[in-house]
């Protein structure tokens, strides 16, 4: 992407940082309050304003932040603050139009993952944050890890042969109350409007945005084909256990497996096959393992760029951004290919059980059905589960229609080829 011009913003005359506004600050929101308190004491921010449907109470507030302007009017808490950076954390459904109000002020974005909720309004993101000429970061944290550019050099090295593909696996649980924390948790549409909250496009986005950019498939383009394999056990409308394959321009295979329905949950990790070894990235951990012929077992730990930190250095002085918007195209591609699926299976009753004494739904087997999707580049219903049901997408055209869905109310064995 272009440099952008240095902000033209005067500094602070206390040195207090660059103005950010924060839009959703309950929920995920109180991971970026801590973290703007930690830039805010380096000088490089200053909370200028907090959004929210309905102010935080003074104890909301972590200590030394201050007492941020807050309004539920967008638009007008950015004019009031003269903020020029925007952290937007609420729900997806709303990404496209808060990004788009900060974009016409010209206030840059970090904006939370999964950018949209479709390809649709995910381009009515990027092509007007684009056209008003504002830099938008898209927040895939993992995506500022060091291992990253460690292991592409490792691949380009040679070090474990010719990839064949790379899987993604992530055993989560998460308790029957998380799907109730909000409205929008566990939907896949709400009042008319696409939501797509599952296991691939939320929580374990991340998963699949990292096994994308490991096998080095980041534009629309680079991906040719996705298989969706999508069940939940909750009693949600979205997906809970799921599967998905992509297959590249470079021919290679991306299959990422997520449950948040694991027997025993652990952490989420991307693993590189190649012909000569394999290299495993736990993306929480910033941890990478490496194994190869005729080698020991490698461990390597790396520090991790903040995607806030990196979103200001970038405007200050030209810092290459870590996530712009072009760089979750093949993501976003993921997430219109399970909006366009058929609403997920309902999982029989003998599939799935509640944990005495937690209040969660487990899919007994499921935890080495997603290793082992991750370990084979299989899908579930490849691998012998009886409850999965295949769905294969057409290839991804330049400009998928937002109207293409097929009937919610049928799992064929095969939408199209
Ligand atoms: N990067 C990560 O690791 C990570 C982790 C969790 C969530 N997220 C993302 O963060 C976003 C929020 O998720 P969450 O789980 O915190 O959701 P949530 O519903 O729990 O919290 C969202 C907050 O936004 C507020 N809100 C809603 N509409 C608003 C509006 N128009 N203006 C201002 N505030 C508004 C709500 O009152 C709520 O406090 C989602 O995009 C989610 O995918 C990212």
């Amino acid at each position: 992407m272009n440099t952008p011009e240095p902000m033209n913003t005067p500094e602070p005359a206390d040195g207090a940082g660059v103005p950010v506004v924060l839009a959703g600050a309950r929920g995920h929101g109180h991971w970026h309050l801590d973290n703007l308190r930690r830039l805010q004491d380096k000088g490089i921010v200053r909370l200028a304003g907090i959004c929210e449907l309905t102010p935080l109470t003074p104890d909301e507030i972590p200590p030394g932040l201050g007492t941020p302007e807050q309004s539920a009017d967008f638009g007008a808490l950015l004019d009031a603050t003269g903020a020029r950076i925007a952290v937007i954390c609420t729900p997806i459904p709303t990404h496209t139009d808060l990004a788009l109000t900060a974009a016409r002020r010209g206030v840059h974005l970090l904006l939370e993952k999964p950018p949209a909720p479709s390809y649709a309004e995910f381009r009515r993101m990027a092509d007007g944050v684009a056209e008003a000429g504002v830099v938008c970061q898209i927040g895939f944290q993992s995506l500022g890890s060091h291992a990253l550019p460690a292991v592409r050099a490792m691949i380009g090295d040679g070090v474990i042969g010719e990839i064949s593909g790379v899987g993604g696996a992530g055993a989560w649980a998460r308790p029957e109350a998380y799907f109730r924390r909000a409205p929008w948790s566990g939907k896949r549409r709400m009042n008319g409007v696409d939501v797509i909250d599952g296991a691939l496009t939320n929580p374990l986005a991340h998963a699949v945005a990292t096994a994308l950019a490991l096998a080095d498939v980041t534009r629309a383009e680079d991906v040719t084909g996705i298989e969706t394999e999508l069940a939940h056990a909750n009693a949600i409308e979205s997906d809970d256990t799921s599967c998905v394959r992509i297959t590249t321009a470079a021919g290679r295979q991306v299959v990422v497996a997520a449950t948040l329905c694991a027997e025993d949950p652990d952490d989420p990790y991307v693993v590189v096959h190649g012909s000569q070894g394999r290299i495993t990235f736990w993306y929480k951990q910033d941890r990478v393992l490496l194994q190869r012929g005729g080698h020991g077992p490698e461990e390597f730990e790396y520090g991790r760029t903040d995607l806030l930190e990196n979103l200001v250095d970038h405007l200050t002085d030209g810092t290459d951004l870590l996530v712009p918007p072009a760089a979750t195209e093949a993501f976003m591609r993921v997430v219109e290919a399970i909006r366009v699926a058929p609403d997920p299976l309902e999982l029989p009753d003998e599939a799935w059980h509640r944990l005495p004494g937690e209040d969660r739904r487990v899919v007994p087997g499921v935890d080495g059905l997603v290793a082992a999707a991750a370990d084979t580049l299989a899908l579930f219903s490849e691998l012998g589960a009886a409850w999965a049901s295949p769905t294969v997408h057409p290839s991804p055209t330049a400009d998928p229609s937002p109207t293409a869905r097929p009937s919610a109310s049928a799992h064929p064995k095969e939408v199209s080829t």
